[in-house]
């Protein structure tokens, strides 16, 4: 069994044809689908809201997890959660109350998750760290998907992997933006245990042999 998460991301799909994507993502060894929800206020873009989650919920047979790039988050959590999030993300540039919106998830239900921008140090994450079920690390900067990675995220998710073991915490560390074969490895091996990926999935000619390939690649670092 592979020890981390592969999480296709929605944005990337074909969305003419939703259908067939997400019947894809039920039809592979995916463990999350990956939901991209952007406000055009908190990033410079607009993706899709509730009646397409809903819709989405309806379809896919994977946990639904969930990020939410939008400003004032707090005051669409039971709705996310409503309309099927499994896992709610939201950003730690876009929450003055962190510590209580992520209870607010955690009421609903769902796993709660913080994510950081490229330019935001995880030691802010300090005194909220035994709170979280997931920390999301954004290797581009959010709001579109197909952008180049980020190398600074390596080091990164190793100074996060370090200070959980020290502290005895194991929420997820899922890495999000510029993903794939390429980095997928080096991601695993520096503590990651999610890997988002939507165009290295959704722009390959065999999805379903991608999400595997992303899932089996971790397996060697893994057995050692
Ligand atoms: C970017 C989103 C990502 C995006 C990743 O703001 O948060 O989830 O879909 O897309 P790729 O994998 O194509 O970089
Ligand atoms: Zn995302």
């Amino acid at each position: 069994m592979s020890a981390h998460l592969v999480a296709p991301s929605l944005l990337a799909a074909n969305f003419g044809h939703l259908d067939a994507d997400l019947q894809l993502v039920n039809d592979s060894t995916a463990d999350w689908l990956h939901v991209d929800i952007m406000d055009g206020r908190f990033v410079p873009n607009i993706s899709f809201g509730f009646p397409v989650l809903e819709a989405v919920q309806k379809a896919c047979k994977k946990p639904l997890d969930v990020h939410l790039m939008i400003v004032e988050p707090e005051k669409y959590i039971e709705a996310f959660a409503k309309a099927g999030a499994n896992v709610i993300t939201v950003h730690y540039e876009a929450c003055t109350h962190l510590h209580r919106c992520i209870q607010q998830i955690k009421a609903t239900g769902a796993k709660a998750g913080v994510a950081l921008n490229p330019h935001t140090p995880i030691e802010l994450l300090e005194d909220i760290l035994e709170d979280l079920d997931l920390v999301l690390l954004m290797s581009v900067n959010p709001g579109f998907g197909g952008q180049k990675f980020i190398y600074q995220t390596l080091p990164k998710i190793e100074r996060l992997k370090t200070r959980l073991i020290e502290r005895n915490l194991s929420p997820y560390i899922e890495i999000d933006g510029g993903v794939g074969l390429q980095n997928a490895e080096a991601l695993l091996k520096a503590g990651a245990n999610v890997l988002v990926a939507g165009n290295a999935v959704f722009a390959d000619p065999n999805p379903i042999d991608m999400i595997a390939r992303l899932k089996n690649i971790g397996e060697e670092v893994w057995k050692f």
